[in-house]
């Protein structure tokens, strides 16, 4: 591939190009990137295929919200973002530069051609690399300091108060978890339930430098599945027609780099995915990269080890794929978040966020019940005794004996309780519900790198010629409309398709400037599937010619035809020759 002809199309065409193009220079603009009007429309196409693979199938079951992306402080104190969403960065003792430690070291060992996978090291060990190998400062040959810590959340204050802080979201997910107990409401409170979000995220990485790879603000699709640890069975999980091609934890401790194959349930019963939902999205998802035009052998699933997985996870899998430019990245994180992130934020809410499940036999549990002794209470309270028997009564038993077994004393609403003060029993019960915190697996795609993979996949040259084999149905222009010349008669019949086709809501262009193979050309490399084209014929018997971009097959049809053939084509993903051949209808090839 030739990268920056790519590179160039993808700005000159109204992709995606690099923002602030007039500040450069003059203010700090690494790591944000603009979509032009086909990126926006590519973008809408992904999201919209994302949505239907991940959700329309199983609507009844996973639903899209969408929350704010400022959040106040406590809700990253309790995801414990605050705590562990950090890099480690290194600062030149001589010109002040920083750096990601873990890159930096990466980069600089590899020009010496050894390679040291730096993901999951500790600040210490970043540090011991780093004077190990003597690196310094690639831009001064300055001494490095020490490595530190540092927190991607981007601050900011919510409202005219200082202490009033909030951060700007890192994942669309807390949105999910903090809102869980309204739309288990909502949806009947049944499990499992998927909640949905599509939607921008914040992380003010160190020193992004590789497009739309790594990006200080991005998009992210993402799913919190809830489901009963009890009872996680899948009942899709079969009607996946894919192999899961992984690399297993043991093989990543072992140092293998090659993927092996499984089907969804035998990797679930194998022991090498954790539980079926997890499996089932890790099958959807290589379903959708790969009708995004990945195929199979340029994505593979990565287990991460255990101190490579984030902070919530115990079980993580990133999806890989293939880039030219890049070698291997992730596109998506496939995390087994467990009862994580709900416990945490039912700590630091109060709010209570179990759910009930129905036992399907009854359980006998011995539950400790205390009462209150009115003799001694009255003899110590006095008049008060109501209302401290009446406190005792509302706390939780459980800890009220754990207080007077470790303390001998409890303080319930500034009255000092004794053991002598209650009678404390253990209860035999029958019981038909418990309740318990639902679980959590995580698909989370990264719009922006999806994108990118997307367009480099598609992107190929034809005798030096670039042309953009995007599947049909994501492209952002579907169809172009083209008087072979600008001649009054063809140009008024093109402009009424025009108006016809973008009516019916196709993404459509007209255009009648230069040859009929300049403009071929031109939407070829913009990725636009099929071209319409006015010519001698048109005014006669109103037909015109369906050109087909990866075949450049042709075939004539009457004009009231067009948005149906072309709807069929896209929705079908069948090509115009499929298309001829069940109409009967026979093929031209005019170049
Ligand atoms: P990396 O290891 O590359 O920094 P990550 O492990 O931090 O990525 P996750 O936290 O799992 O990424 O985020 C979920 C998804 O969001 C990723 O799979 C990726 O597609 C996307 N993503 C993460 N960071 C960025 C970024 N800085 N720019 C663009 N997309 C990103
Ligand atoms: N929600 C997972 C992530 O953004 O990392």
């Amino acid at each position: 591939m030739d990268l920056e002809k790519f590179l160039e199309l993808m700005s000159e065409g109204g992709f995606f190009y690099p923002s602030f193009e007039i500040y450069r220079g003059k203010a700090e603009v690494g790591g944000f990137y603009d979509y032009g009007p086909l990126g926006v429309e590519l973008k809408r196409n992904i999201i919209e295929k994302w949505r239907r693979v991940f959700i329309y199938p199983y609507q009844d079951f996973i639903v899209e919200i969408e929350t704010p992306i400022i959040m106040p402080k406590i809700v990253f104190e309790a995801s414990g973002h605050l705590e562990h969403f950090t890099d480690a960065i290194v600062e030149c003792t001589k010109c002040g530069r920083k750096y990601r430690a873990d890159h930096l070291i990466e980069e600089e060992l590899s020009k010496k051609n050894i390679s040291i996978k730096t993901e999951g090291l500790s600040l210490e060990e970043l540090d011991q690399l780093i004077r190990r190998y003597g690196i310094r400062c690639p831009a001064c040959g300055g001494e490095l300091g020490s490595v530190k810590p540092f927190n991607l959340l981007f601050q900011t204050t919510i409202g005219p108060y200082s202490e009033n802080t909030g951060y700007l979201r890192p994942e669309t997910a807390q949105g999910m978890f903090v809102s869980f107990p309204k739309i288990f409401n909502l949806m009947g409170r049944r499990l499992p339930l998927g909640i949905a979000q599509i939607g921008k995220v914040g992380r003010n990485e160190i020193s992004p430098r590789q497009g739309l790879i790594r990006l200080r603000e991005f998009s992210q699709m993402e799913i919190e599945f809830f489901f009963d640890p009890e009872n996680a069975k899948c009942p899709y999980l079969d009607e996946l027609d894919i192999k899961l091609r992984i690399i297993p934890e043991k093989d990543v401790a072992a140092g293998i780099k090659e993927p092996k194959e499984f089907r969804p349930r035998e990797a679930v019963e194998g022991g090498i995915v954790p539980n079926e939902w997890m499996a089932f999205f890790m099958g959807l998802a290589t379903i959708y990269m790969n009708e995004l035009g990945i195929p199979l052998d340029h994505q593979y699933f990565l287990a991460k080890l255990p101190q490579e997985r984030a902070h919530y996870s115990s079980a993580s899998f990133d999806q890989m794929v293939y880039s030219e430019r890049f070698g291997w990245i992730e596109v998506s994180g496939h995390a087994y978040r467990t009862d994580y992130d709900l416990s945490r934020h039912m700590k630091f809410s109060g709010y209570d966020l179990t759910v009930e499940r129905r036992l399907a036999t009854p359980k006998e549990v011995t539950e400790v019940r205390v009462y209150p002794n009115p003799q001694r209470i009255k003899e110590v309270f006095g008049n008060e005794m109501p209302k401290v028997m009446q406190a005792i009564s509302r706390v939780d038993p459980k800890w009220l004996v754990n207080e007077l077994n470790d303390k001998g004393k409890a303080t319930i609403n500034d009255y000092s309780i004794t053991k002598d003060m209650v009678f404390i029993k253990e209860e035999r019960r029958k019981i038909y519900v418990e309740r318990f915190i639902p679980h959590d697996v995580e698909p989370s795609f990264g719009i922006d790198r999806i994108i990118y993979v997307t367009l480099e996949h598609a992107y190929t040259e034809v005798n030096g010629k670039p042309l953009l084999k995007l599947p049909p149905d994501i492209a952002p222009i579907k169809v172009a409309i083209l008087p072979i010349i600008r001649r009054e008669d063809y140009v008024r019949i093109g402009k009424l398709i025009f108006r016809e086709v973008s009516r019916a809501g196709l993404r459509a262009v007209y255009d009648d400037d230069g040859t009929i193979g300049s403009r071929y050309a031109k939407y070829d490399s913009l990725g636009v599937p099929f071209a319409i084209t006015i010519d001698d014929k048109t005014p006669i018997d109103n037909t015109v010619t369906i050109r087909d971009r990866d075949t450049k097959a042709q075939i004539r049809i009457s004009i009231d035809r067009i948005t149906q053939v072309i709807t069929e084509v896209i929705s079908k993903r069948s090509t115009i020759n499929e298309i001829a051949k069940s109409m009967g209808l026979q093929l031209i090839i005019r170049e």
